[in-house]
């Protein structure tokens, strides 16, 4: 019999930390959920018994040693206001993990991050596993509240990156990431202007060698993923974006989050809960 790889099960919340701009990060113990969840997959969670709609959430982490995995969200409504008044010892039911996650480019040996937002949780997952992977890594976010984490100075500097953008990601550099942060919001050391732009000062002093060997994995909200997609054709690089679209089933069965992709000039609909989350950036219909 074939081992089930979706799971539909109640989990113990385990540790809550609560950051500024109403950010919750939530440790719950789903072994078979950790087991083989990939960055880029999500899980639905049910927030309150009234709101049969589960909402969907990225994967922060997933410990198949500790069996825990994680998500941060950001409480914006009905659904995750319920969540954020949860306490450690209460009970989730929680479907996933779902979809198709990010990959690893084999013929692309070095990773180029970015993440905005909400988008930031897959892309520090994926962070940990390129690092563990041994792909040469480096990480650009930006956020308009203040980050979910205790932000850094950078011990070292990023080539064309100006000295005076020096605030990095503890995760990042405590794994030896390189990482700097950007925000509209004039935040001390971060790059002040859109997460894009920051990586694009430093993909310009790259060489076409760099270049060759270099992928974009990119997670945040529409205008975010429009923007790197575009990022990519400027510097010729191949590119995974996890799109976050609503959702209804977030199974495959309402077509309620289908958007258009494009493939050989040919337009196909796609839905973004199976189909996706990550897509392969030339397919996303962008004003290129
Ligand atoms: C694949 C996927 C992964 C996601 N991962 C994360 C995550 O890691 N962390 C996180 O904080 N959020 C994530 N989101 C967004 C999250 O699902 C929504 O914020 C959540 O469903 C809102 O529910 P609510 O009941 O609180 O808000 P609602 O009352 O339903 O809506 C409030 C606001 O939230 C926005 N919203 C509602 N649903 C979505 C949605 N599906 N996608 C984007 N915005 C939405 C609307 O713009 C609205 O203004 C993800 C969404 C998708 C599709
Ligand atoms: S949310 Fe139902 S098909 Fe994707």
């Amino acid at each position: 019999m074939r081992k089930p790889n979706l799971f539909d099960i109640s989990v113990e919340l385990q540790q809550i930390r609560t950051h500024a701009g109403n950010t919750h990060i939530f440790k719950m113990y789903a072994p078979d959920v950790a087991a083989t969840a990939q960055p880029g997959q999500f899980v639905q969670i049910r927030c309150h018994e009234l709101l049969p709609l589960r909402r969907p959430f990225s994967l922060l982490s997933a410990d198949p040693g500790s069996g825990e995995i994680e998500i941060l969200f950001k409480q914006v409504g009905e659904g995750t206001k319920h969540l954020a008044n949860c306490e450690v010892g209460d009970y989730l039911q929680l479907l996933g993990p779902i979809g198709n996650g990010f990959h690893l480019d084999s013929n692309r040996p070095r990773a180029v991050l970015l993440g905005g937002g909400v988008g930031m949780p897959p892309i520090l997952f994926l962070a940990k596993k390129l690092q563990q992977q041994g792909i040469t890594t480096t990480l650009f976010l930006g956020s308009e509240i203040p980050f979910p984490f205790a932000v850094e100075t950078s011990k070292h500097t990023l080539p064309g990156i100006s000295r005076n953008v020096d605030r990095v990601c503890p995760q990042a550099q405590e794994a030896g990431i390189p990482s700097r942060l950007a925000s509209l919001n004039n935040m001390a050391g971060c790059y002040s202007g859109y997460v894009t732009d920051l990586a694009n000062d430093w993909l310009n002093q790259l060489t076409d060698e760099d270049k060759n060997q270099l992928c974009v994995y990119a997670c945040g909200p529409t205008p975010m993923l429009n923007a790197s997609a575009t990022l990519a054709d400027t510097h010729q690089l191949p590119s995974q974006l996890c799109v976050e679209e609503f959702m209804a089933c977030g199974v495959g069965g309402c077509a309620g989050c289908v958007i258009e992709t494009v493939t050989n000039n040919e337009i196909k609909m796609q839905r973004v809960c199976v189909d996706g989350p990550v897509f392969d950036g030339a397919t996303i219909l962008v004003n290129r």
